[in-house]
């Protein structure tokens, strides 16, 4: 196993079968686990009833996305539901280094997670601290899509901070992500990749995510 890891989003999973769906991904390094509210975003998606249904029928690490507008109130819920590694919004929390560090305190991997229009430089106090960095590569909401081309530019500008700062977070990226620009992406910095459609609206998931872990380790 190489060091790029794939997260499928289950966003784009046939929730109807969901045990079925998590079995194609069995080979994947984490589950991609998005939470919308309705009001960070407009979409409103799962909550912990699933996620605990996720850890019942799966033993791939669970990434909790929190797109919720009060994330520093409820982590506590997706922590206690099973989530391995939890990202917070960085536009949604008025304490973030507190949310963060108590997650890691309780043995939760932690992250920051930034919305296209919210630069780097923000993460210049925090970048000690968290477990992982997640640039969101589409503005969050919705599975399917496109790309936004000045990610490649945040993440230069993240993986230089980081080596200023002598640390390495788990840089991901989520939005957009497919066996087309994959090798792009890696190549700007990043080592966690999300994939909702290109993995699970495809023929054969479990063949596009041992693809995905392919390129993007090439
Ligand atoms: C978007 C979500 C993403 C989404 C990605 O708000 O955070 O995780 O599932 O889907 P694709 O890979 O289809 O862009
Ligand atoms: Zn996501």
């Amino acid at each position: 196993m190489g060091s790029i890891k794939i997260a499928p989003s289950v966003l784009s999973a046939d929730m109807a079968n969901l045990k079925g769906e998590l079995d194609k991904i069995a080979g994947a390094d984490y589950v991609h686990f998005d939470v919308m509210d309705g009001h960070f975003t407009g979409n409103l998606t799962f909550g912990v009833d699933i996620l605990k249904a996720v850890k019942r029928s799966t033993d791939v690490p669970v990434d909790a996305h929190l797109m919720v507008s009060n994330p520093d109130e409820t982590v506590d819920w997706y922590a206690d539901a099973g989530a391995d590694m939890i990202t917070v919004h960085y536009e949604a929390s008025t304490h973030l280094h507190r949310t963060l560090t108590h997650l890691q305190q309780r043995g939760v991997k932690a992250g920051v997670v930034l919305n296209p229009a919210t630069p780097v430089c923000v993460l210049e106090s925090i970048i000690d601290v968290v477990d992982m960095v997640l640039l969101m590569s589409v503005n969050p909401g919705f599975g399917g899509q496109s790309f936004i081309p000045g990610t490649i530019a945040k993440l230069q500008e993240l993986k230089a901070m980081c080596e200023r700062h002598g640390v390495s977070p788990l840089i991901e990226v989520d939005g957009g992500i497919s066996s087309k620009n994959i090798a792009e992406v890696v190549k700007a910095g990043a080592n966690v990749l999300v994939a909702g459609s290109a993995v699970f609206k495809s023929e054969d998931p479990a063949a596009e995510v041992a693809l995905l872990q392919k390129l993007g380790n090439e």
